[in-house]
């Protein structure tokens, strides 16, 4: 067990659990990459002072986000649904001004950004990964292919003036430099704007047992509490929070300028229930610690009896999560031998560090397993409507999340 110093407020962060060693999540190889392969400690602890779980050891930023970055948010139909509804929300509420202004930091392939140009609002995505920035500009979305830091807000405060809104999704939580971003948002933001942002959710993760969504690319782990403090530090308030079906449960906040908005109910309602709950309580993280050596266990246990039994197992999606799960138990070909994903930029490559192919959806049925280990569990409901056929010829789903179970 080590610490580290908290990236929000320098206080010390003591480690919670050790998911050993990882290489980054999306880092998607060619076979013949394989030998090569970054590894790190993915281990993650919580701040003493001001309650931010965070990773102990991280990546450099251009390892995780460069030109052949694998994640396209526009995979899942439920994506962009989600993202479309976010976009005419903002275009019905705060972009109703006179030429009003939005910047995205992560827009990656313009999933919500694309909503906003086709309205023919002002915008600009900042999205440094460049492959998918390209394919976001093919959809007239507006891009700037950087990093987001307090350099690149002023940058974009002189160019095009003020920000309305500032949103980010499953990005914010990305970046190490966290006290850089909050200091950008404040040099953009217009007096009365808001900076609105959903990420994963420290409750789901600790208490729905969600341990696959952590890796590289998830430095901190949100709570409402933290949320709360890191707003008060940079001189912001957190003024709204509610819940997002999105990656199996996330929080979407918005944060405004001390005392320019007044807080809706939902913020003191959901600390008061991480408090009652004991959500940062260090018992609760090393509970949590415990538990997913279990889950390990009974994972591997599985596999193996499968295997014992001479039945076949195929992995089905290879979200980053399934990096995290198959490094963390050992999981490598001989218990699973490759993994079906509908993205074409992941087919043909293997799961980082343990190495599983992934193939095209096709394989799965050809023929069917006698069961499929479900590694996109948060796209359950999509995935299962779609391989209906699977178990209708006997197939059985295994998930992991909150615990091993078959059906
Ligand atoms: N918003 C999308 C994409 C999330 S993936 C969604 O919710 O599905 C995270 C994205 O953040 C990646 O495209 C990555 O390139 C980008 N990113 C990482 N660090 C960043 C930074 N410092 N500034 C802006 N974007 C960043
Ligand atoms: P995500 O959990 O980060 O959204 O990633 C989900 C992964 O699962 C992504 O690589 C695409 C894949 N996937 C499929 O293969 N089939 C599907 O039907 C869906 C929804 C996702
Ligand atoms: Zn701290």
């Amino acid at each position: 067990m080590t610490t580290t110093t908290c990236r929000v407020c320098d206080g010390k962060v003591q480690e919670f659990a050790d998911l050993g060693e990882q290489p980054t999540a999306n880092g998607f190889l060619l076979p013949h990459e394989a030998e090569n392969e970054f590894f790190f400690r993915l281990a993650v602890g919580a701040c003493e002072l001001c309650g931010m779980v965070q990773l102990l050891e991280e990546v450099p930023q251009d390892l995780r986000y460069h030109a052949g970055y694998r994640y396209h948010a526009s995979g899942s139909a439920s994506h962009r649904a989600h993202f479309e509804g976010n976009a005419r929300r903002f275009l019905a509420t705060e972009l109703t001004g006179t030429d009003p202004f939005i910047v995205e930091i992560g827009c990656n392939d313009g999933v919500m950004l694309s909503t906003v140009a086709d309205a023919g609002v002002r915008h600009l995505g900042v999205e440094p990964s460049s492959n998918v920035a390209a394919v976001a500009a093919a959809k007239g979305v507006r891009v700037l292919s950087e990093f987001f830091d307090e350099d690149t807000a002023a940058a974009i405060r002189a160019e095009h003036g003020p920000a309305d809104v500032v949103f980010g999704a499953n990005t914010i939580c990305h970046i190490a430099h966290i006290g850089s971003v909050l200091r950008g948002i404040d040099a953009l933001l217009t007096p009365a704007g808001v900076f609105v942002f959903e990420e994963p959710y420290l409750g789901t993760i600790i208490e729905g047992l969600a341990f696959d969504q952590i890796y590289d690319e998830h430095v901190f782990y949100f709570s409402v509490e933290s949320v709360s403090a890191m707003a008060a530090q940079f001189g912001f308030e957190l003024v709204d929070a509610e819940h997002v079906p999105l990656h199996g449960g996330e929080i979407r906040y918005t944060i405004a300028r001390q005392g320019a908005r007044t807080p809706a109910p939902a913020v003191a309602a959901l600390l008061d229930g991480e408090r009652a709950r004991g959500l940062s309580r260090p018992e609760t993280f090393q509970r949590f610690g415990r538990t997913v050596e279990r889950v390990r266990e009974d994972l591997v246990a599985l596999l193996h009896k499968i295997r014992a039994e001479g039945k076949t197992v195929v992995g089905y999606g290879a979200p980053g999560k399934s990096s995290t799960v198959t490094n963390y138990c050992g999981i490598t070909t001989d218990l699973v031998p490759f993994v079906c994903d509908s993205t074409p930029g992941k087919q043909g490559h293997l799961v980082p560090g343990s190495h599983l192919p992934v193939r095209p959806p096709e394989a799965f049925s050809d023929p069917y397993p006698d069961y499929a280990l479900l590694f996109a569990w948060n796209h359950a409901e999509e995935i299962m409507a779609k391989e209906q056929g699977f178990r209708e010829a006997g197939g059985q789903w295994i998930r992991y999340v909150p615990e091993v179970r078959v059906g």
